[in-house]
């Protein structure tokens, strides 16, 4: 049996006709062809396949796409805003956060939902934000380094 599943991803209304039990991450990368969603663990442990559903993170490996219909979807792909990268993409640009990048679509989505929320997070709610993320090559320290100079941009943007 199929369904037809309507949802906005990245702005725009999309619908896919599909198994119901498949998973929102499958759905995304095989069938609208957002690979820069990632598969990690397929279990919720590693934070890869993380999106915002309804501007709040969501990992995705563990959502049957059904749990987005009539939702909002994003993913890093609709992050920026044009050419205008979103200031956690700018910050771990900056401060070099990333080296393989499996684990970075899904850190810059959990840090942007804070961000956004947050206007000044505490280390505590960084690393809260941010746990449950995994990265294979042990780049924690830039990664918060980047996630607090995104929050002093943000601050100084909402200021300016
Ligand atoms: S792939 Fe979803 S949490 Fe690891
Ligand atoms: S940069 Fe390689 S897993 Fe994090």
């Amino acid at each position: 049996m199929s369904v037809t599943v309507r949802f906005k991803v990245n702005g725009t209304s999309r619908s896919v006709t599909t198994d119901p039990q498949r998973r929102l991450l499958d759905v995304l990368r095989e069938d609208l062809q957002l690979t820069g969603t990632k598969y990690g663990c397929g279990e919720g442990q590693c934070g890869a396949c993380t999106v915002h559903l309804d501007g709040e993170p969501a990992r995705s490996c563990l959502l049957p796409v059904t749990a987005a219909d009539g939702r909002s979807v994003t993913t890093i792909e609709g992050l920026a805003h044009g050419a205008d990268l979103h200031p956690v993409q700018e910050a771990f640009l900056e401060e070099g956060a990333l080296q393989c990048g499996y684990c970075t679509s899904g850190m810059i989505l959990a840090a942007a939902a804070l961000v956004e929320r947050e206007p000044d997070p505490t280390d505590e709610q960084i690393a809260a934000a941010l746990n449950g993320h995994l990265c294979r090559c042990n780049g924690y320290l830039k990664i918060v380094k980047a996630v607090r100079r995104a929050v002093a941009t943000t601050r100084a943007g909402r200021r300016g």
